[in-house]
């Protein structure tokens, strides 16, 4: 993907509050250890033993992220969120979850992911992304052609894109950008597909909120 991408515009700000102290020690302490580094970036080199390299994209709170990492402790799970009270927050589940599978982007996941080899991924979580509603500022969602085209180089044949949202006009474009790509095939089979969360799901904070214009929309792509 084109790495000048537009600049990073999140519906919340960066920082909305103050982090409570023990996530903030966190912060100084257990951060640095599992972020990942700037730079051509080789998942393999940071979990050797891994099965697998998953990528969430805007983990919020990091609720799922953690619970994807401590149920598959063979994964290794990269998660990326520039909201900062979110890090704090998945560096709490990371802890009391005993959690050393999980590596943390604190920026924009489309410049983790252009620093990524190709095939590198075998799923990619997009749960409830900004929804951006309103028509001049749909330019700023995440889901854009460009961003399928750097999602199929990443994925590996036959690995996962799944997106999620409650904005139905985000849900009729992430099918038009996704179902337009050669490199994507549609999951769904019957309507429950897409109008029931999958049996592996966990619910996000952000889902239960039920912001949107309908109720949750989930989608399931396979790499062809
Ligand atoms: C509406 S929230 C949903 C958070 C979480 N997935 C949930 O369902 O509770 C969207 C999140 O995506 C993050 N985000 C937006 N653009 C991003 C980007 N380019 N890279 C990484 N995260 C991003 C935002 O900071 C925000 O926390």
């Amino acid at each position: 993907m084109d790495p000048v991408h537009p600049p990073l515009r999140t519906f919340g700000r960066i920082r909305s509050r103050a982090i409570k102290p023990r996530q903030a020690a966190l912060m100084t302490t257990l951060l640095p250890t599992i972020s990942v580094p700037e730079g051509p970036l080789d998942p393999r080199n940071l979990m050797p033993e891994a099965s697998e390299v998953w990528l969430e994209i805007g983990f919020g709170g990091g609720e799922h992220m953690a619970a994807l990492a401590a149920r598959r402790p063979d994964v290794l799970i990269l998660g990326a969120e520039p909201f900062l009270n979110g890090v704090a927050s998945a560096l709490r589940h990371i802890e009391a979850g005993g959690l050393n599978n999980v590596r943390l982007w604190t920026g924009d996941a489309r410049d983790l992911m252009a620093a990524m080899p190709d095939a590198s991924l075998g799923r990619l979580f997009i749960l409830f992304p900004d929804p951006w509603p309103k028509a001049r500022h749909v330019k700023r969602r995440l889901i854009q052609p460009a961003f399928a085209v750097e999602a199929a180089r990443l994925m590996k044949p036959g690995g996962r894109v799944r997106f999620a949202t409650d904005w139905a006009e985000y849900a009729d474009q992430a099918l038009v950008v996704f179902g337009r790509s050669p490199h994507f095939h549609w999951l769904a089979r019957r309507a429950d597909d897409w109008r029931r969360p999958p049996a592996d799901h966990v619910a996000t904070r952000y889902e239960e909120k039920r912001l949107g214009d309908c109720p949750p929309i989930w989608f399931e792509f396979e790499k062809l």
